[in-house]
């Protein structure tokens, strides 16, 4: 159980600013974590202009589901909003909820919205709050749900089932068991050898998150938990770095000490240029995908 404070506190000690949140551990009772960074990371037009690969993958995502044209739609996780301004397409007389904590990413969302879509800044560990008496006929996610830490996803998807009519679903793709493996094992390597910490995600098996949106009360045996493996086309080193420092080193930097930042970036990039050039020249990634359909009841 977590309980999210949602007053942004200053973390002196780092520049990224932090949020509290109450757990509640069998051993440890009550306690505060501030240890989860916000995502003021995000760099909006950096990330823009290197999702391609996650933009590659939306027209089949988006044929893998059906709406009605009336459908009220949560984006959960919606960054620039390009996928969900997609999504708007499909429910013209419905609309589009897309929610994200990152500030940059939703200024930047908001700039090129279609009629209708909202955009709401925060974060999905408090989505109660933020959704307040709406319901939806589907809650949509991309790419997103492994940076919610592993001890929120219960309360996360009891929140989703809760705002979903009878018989609305839920369609969730994320990192899974293995995500982008060879790039991460550098990343936590790194950052170890200079004071930071290994990545902070959560990239569960299809079995656990199965029972995770079982005992939230959703019905998966109409539908399916899995994890698919992709392997994304990034066609050069350059294509890699804006890869990395859009959106994977958002996972390091705020934990690693200011002063070492730069010798991160410059130690991993002089790794990752050698140990992830493939045979024929490129830097292609294998990626891991948590992909989820499931039913409210
Ligand atoms: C890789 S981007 C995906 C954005 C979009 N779904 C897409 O397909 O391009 C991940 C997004 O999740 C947001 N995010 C990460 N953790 C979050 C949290 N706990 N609450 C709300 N948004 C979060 C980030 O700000 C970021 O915009």
């Amino acid at each position: 159980m977590a309980l999210v404070n949602q007053a942004q506190l200053k973390c002196p000690a780092l520049t990224a600013r932090h949020y509290s949140v109450t757990r509640s551990d069998p051993r440890k009772g009550n306690y505060t974590d501030m240890t989860t960074p916000l995502y003021d990371s995000w760099n909006a037009t950096l990330y823009a202009g290197n999702s391609a690969h996650h933009r590659a993958q939306d027209a089949a995502y988006l044929s893998s589901f059906t709406l009605a044209p009336t459908d009220h739609i949560l984006d959960l996780g919606s960054g620039t909003g390009e996928f969900t301004n997609k999504l708007a397409v499909l429910v013209p007389q419905g609309l589009v909820l897309g929610v994200d904590a990152s500030r940059s990413q939703i200024e930047y969302a908001r700039r090129s919205k279609a009629n209708n879509v909202e955009f709401s800044l925060g974060h999905l560990e408090a989505l109660d709050a933020l959704l307040e008496h709406r319901k939806f006929d589907a809650a949509i996610s991309r790419a997103t749900l492994h940076w919610v830490n592993e001890d929120d996803h219960p309360l996360l998807l009891r929140t989703v089932a809760a705002h979903l009519r009878p018989g609305g679903f839920m369609r969730a793709e994320f990192g899974g068991y293995g995500q982008m493996a060879s790039v991460i094992t550098i990343l936590d390597d790194v950052a170890t050898s200079l004071g930071g910490q290994t990545i902070r995600c959560f990239f569960p098996e299809a079995e656990q998150y199965r029972a995770l949106l079982q005992q939230a009360g959703f019905d998966v045996m109409r539908g399916f938990v899995r994890l698919v493996n992709q392997t994304r086309s990034i066609p050069t080193f350059e294509a890699l770095v804006g890869l990395l420092r859009s959106q994977p080193y958002v996972g390091y930097e705020p934990n690693l000490p200011e002063q070492n930042r730069q010798a991160f970036r410059e130690l991993a990039e002089k790794r990752a240029r050698t140990e992830l050039k493939r045979a024929d020249g490129s830097y292609d990634l294998d990626f891991v995908r948590l992909d989820l359909l499931a039913f409210s009841v």
